[in-house]
């Protein structure tokens, strides 16, 4: 399926930006984050033989932010969302300095709920009278599976997004789009930089090229897709067995984080 315009959140860095190159040539660009100069050097990589690719510098932390990149993409009339960006930070919740524990909440949760109730209403309709399909791509994660003592905050965010997108996708299931939460594991990108892990004691690191391509090869096939198979097999094994070992095991591994 090709859309007419793709809507990216965090495209400037990691994931978000292998979404941006992996989508065909065909697919229009609205891509947002705050760091100006990477959008705009993705924004002339991607945007040749007059290929739409817009940008829109918002911090997505911040209601104004959520509103500019609603706004934009309401008049881009995107056809498909990827609300992927997203924000850890490692440490207890009471040692956690307050703004950082409040911007994985506005980042990780507040943005994709508003973003896709401000957008899909006019998305379904467009679809309808087109007699084409829609898509939303909600990238959570692995972490959604469990309660991570230490990621805690960041871990529950992914938890309601996850929930979140399977319940929408039940709601939308005789509407013209197709929903997809995407759950990545450990991935090479500057997410761990940014939450303050200097080094994760990952053994398979991904790269964000194969999540972003089996993101887009499972949208319309799957509600959930997690990206590789231990990570399958974890999230499998997450769901089945005891709360306290599970909640216990997550706290081991992260211990192991510096
Ligand atoms: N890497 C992993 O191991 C991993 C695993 C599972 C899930 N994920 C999820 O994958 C998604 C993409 O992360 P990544 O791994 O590609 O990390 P990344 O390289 O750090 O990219 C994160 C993106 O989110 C944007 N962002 C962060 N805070 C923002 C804010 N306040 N306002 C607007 N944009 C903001 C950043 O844009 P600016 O810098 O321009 O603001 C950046 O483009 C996230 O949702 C993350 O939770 C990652």
């Amino acid at each position: 399926m090709t859309y007419q315009t793709a809507l990216i959140t965090g495209a400037s860095s990691g994931i978000g930006a292998a979404f941006a190159r992996a989508l065909p040539k065909a697919t229009g660009l609205l891509l947002t984050g705050r760091d100006r100069d990477r959008l705009n050097a993705l924004a002339q990589e991607l945007g040749l033989n007059g290929r739409p690719v817009r940008t829109v510098i918002a911090d997505l932390a911040t209601a104004e932010g959520r509103q500019a990149v609603i706004g934009a993409a309401g008049i881009a009339r995107v056809d498909l969302i990827i609300n992927n960006a997203g924000i850890g930070r490692l440490g207890r919740v009471v040692d956690n300095m307050e703004p950082h524990e409040a911007e994985m909440v506005q980042v990780n949760i507040a943005a994709p709920v508003e973003i896709i109730r401000g957008l899909l209403p006019d998305m379904l309709r467009h679809a309808k009278e087109s007699g084409t399909r829609c898509g939303i791509i909600n990238v959570a994660s692995a972490a959604a599976f469990a309660p991570m003592p230490t990621f805690a905050t960041y871990a529950a965010s992914k938890t309601f997004l996850l929930n979140y997108t399977e319940a929408l996708a039940e709601e939308m299931s005789s509407e013209p789009v197709d929903i997809l939460a995407l759950c990545p594991g450990a991935t090479e990108t500057r997410f761990f930089e940014r939450a303050g892990v200097e080094k994760p004691s990952m053994t398979v690191m991904h790269q964000a090229e194969r999540v972003a391509a089996e993101g887009l090869q499972h949208l319309g096939h799957a509600r959930v897709h997690v990206v590789g198979p231990t990570n399958y097999l974890a999230s499998l094994a997450m769901r089945l067995l005891p709360r306290r070992f599970v909640t216990a095991a997550a706290e081991t591994t992260l211990q192991k984080w510096k």
